[in-house]
């Protein structure tokens, strides 16, 4: 055997010992349930043996490498908050190769997966705070594994607002959701860009909703997960409402091949989203104009 392949044998062998992030876990699909014409709700569980092992509970805002052989691995973020681990909650949109295919599976089928990885939201530093909730899309699946985080410690959070945007009324998830969030003292406003028959609703964009809402800007955290191009115009309207850019929190959404900060797809300027991100202050963001494109 050549020194190269005795080596790169150790490596492997050490990769198995330490848990390596690369290493994907196999876990197995309990139920699937579309929520709308183009999203699905996953809830995986690990196996028995490796939840014993005390797998790495998530935080709100991290997120999984999710994979099938053949079709390759995307970044999904978890939907729901999880103590232990062991059940994992994703909303997938059907958006290409991959998700197609995890569209397809169904209960008892498994996937791979990596993680959990990123810096997510931190729900301490929350506290004693009034929240401002701002979702577009898809950003409402990450948006709730917070809103589940801060709702299930609701005595410790101020006043907490949810504007939230889709395109159309087919498209807003969650709504089975809605009547607990504001019976837990949440309120929920929605607004979509075109409204279909029978939808009572505002129509608009989410910016539309911020109008009307008045907040005490020193007390209030505003966080902000959706599409690029939202960010730029609720932003804008946070900083005319008085808000500093250090309690703007938002999520970013960038290609990713690895997660663990060494292939640099992720990069902005030198930053690895999958490492510092994908949550970040606005401050934070600084001379990286990039972020929003
Ligand atoms: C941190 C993070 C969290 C995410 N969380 C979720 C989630 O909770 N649920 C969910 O459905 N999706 C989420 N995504 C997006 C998801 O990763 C992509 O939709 C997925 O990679 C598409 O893979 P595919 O092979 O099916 O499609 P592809 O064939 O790779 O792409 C299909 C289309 O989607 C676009 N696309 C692919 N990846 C991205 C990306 N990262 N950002 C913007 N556009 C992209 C492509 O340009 C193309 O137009 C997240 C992405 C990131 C970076
Ligand atoms: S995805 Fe590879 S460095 Fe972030």
């Amino acid at each position: 055997m050549t020194k190269a392949r005795v080596a790169k044998t150790k490596v492997s062998n050490e990769c198995r010992q330490t848990d390596s992030p690369y290493l994907p876990e196999t876990v197995t699909v309990e139920r699937v349930e579309s929520i709308s014409a183009c999203e699905k709700l996953f809830r995986l569980k690990r196996e028995a043996r490796r939840a014993r092992k005390a797998a790495p509970a998530h935080a709100p805002g991290q997120f999984y490498m999710v994979g099938l052989p053949g079709y390759g691995e995307a970044p999904i973020s978890v939907c729901a908050p999880s103590a232990t681990g062991s059940d994992i909650e994703l909303c997938i949109r059907v958006a290409g190769n991959l998700t197609g295919a995890l569209h397809r599976l169904g209960p008892g089928d498994t996937l791979s997966l990596r993680g959990p990885f990123g810096d997510g939201f931190d729900t301490t530093a929350l506290k004693g705070r009034d929240i401002i909730f701002i979702a577009g899309g898809i950003g409402i699946a990450p948006m709730r594994s917070l809103l589940l985080a801060v709702l299930n410690g609701r005595k410790a959070y101020g006043e907490l607002k949810l504007l939230y945007g889709a395109k159309s009324p087919e498209e807003v998830l969650f709504t089975g959701d809605f009547k607990v969030w504001k019976k837990k003292g949440l309120s929920v406003d929605v607004i979509v860009d075109s409204g279909t028959e029978g939808w009572n609703g505002r129509v608009g964009l989410v910016t539309d909703l911020m109008g009307p809402v008045k907040l005490n800007a020193l007390q209030t955290t505003a966080v902000v997960i959706g599409p690029p191009i939202m960010y730029r115009f609720v932003v804008a309207k946070l900083k005319r409402m008085g808000m500093a850019e250090s309690d703007i929190l938002l999520s970013l959404e960038r290609r990713m091949k690895c997660g663990v900060g060494k292939c640099g797809h992720c990069q902005i300027n030198s930053s690895y989203v999958c490492q510092d991100g994908p949550v970040y202050t606005l401050e934070s963001l600084e001379g990286m104009g990039e972020a929003f494109k």
